[in-house]
């Protein structure tokens, strides 16, 4: 797609079925998230944790209903994929969550350009970082702590192009 009308496409989708995300589509957004700019290239302070199984997925949900008061809630809405970055600890409250919105927002928008759903996730993340065995169940690296995540896969949404617009943000313009 081209890049002006893949930004219209990009939305954040809250309801997925079941189809799997296959694994050339997972190296597609792993490539993104690698394309991503990572502060002065420390790509070994970063990590991805691409989660499919589905009693982990599971377990991580209802910690997160149980967090928010509400058990029945899903903080992935069902989606059949989470890509969880994790960043060094030290850096997990500045450079490492800068690091990390970048691959996330790198991975959503190919995910939507290979007609993916997706959506960025950050709510429910410190539900997780507090729980030493889920942080390991994740592959997340000892010192990383997880900081954002992307919930992806298929949706019965039907989803159309959204047009772009400057009134969203306040802009400043100093000459
Ligand atoms: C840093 C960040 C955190 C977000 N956290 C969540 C989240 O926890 N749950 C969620 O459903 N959406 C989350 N979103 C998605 C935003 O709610 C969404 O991008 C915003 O409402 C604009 O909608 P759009 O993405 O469809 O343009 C997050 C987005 C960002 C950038």
């Amino acid at each position: 797609m081209e890049f002006q009308e893949l930004l219209t496409h990009r939305q954040s989708v809250r309801s997925y079925n079941d189809v799997p995300v296959t694994p050339e589509e997972i190296q597609v957004l792993l490539q993104a998230a690698n394309a991503a700019p990572i502060g002065r290239s420390l790509y070994q302070n970063v990590h991805l944790s691409v989660v499919t199984n589905k009693p982990l997925l599971q377990q991580i949900s209802s910690i997160a209903g149980e967090a928010f008061g509400d058990p029945a809630m899903d903080p992935f809405y069902g989606a059949s994929t989470l890509i969880i970055a994790s960043c060094v600890e030290e850096a997990a409250s500045t450079v490492g969550l800068a690091n990390s919105a970048c691959m996330v927002e790198n991975m959503h928008l190919a995910a939507t350009n290979i007609g993916l759903a997706s959506v960025y996730l950050y709510g429910f993340i410190h539900t997780i970082a507090k729980k030493a065995d889920i942080v390991r169940s994740l592959g997340i690296p000892k010192g990383f702590a997880p900081v954002a995540a992307l919930a992806v896969g298929h949706t019965d949404q039907e989803l159309s192009p959204r047009p772009l617009t400057t009134d969203k943000i306040q802009v400043s313009f100093v000459h």
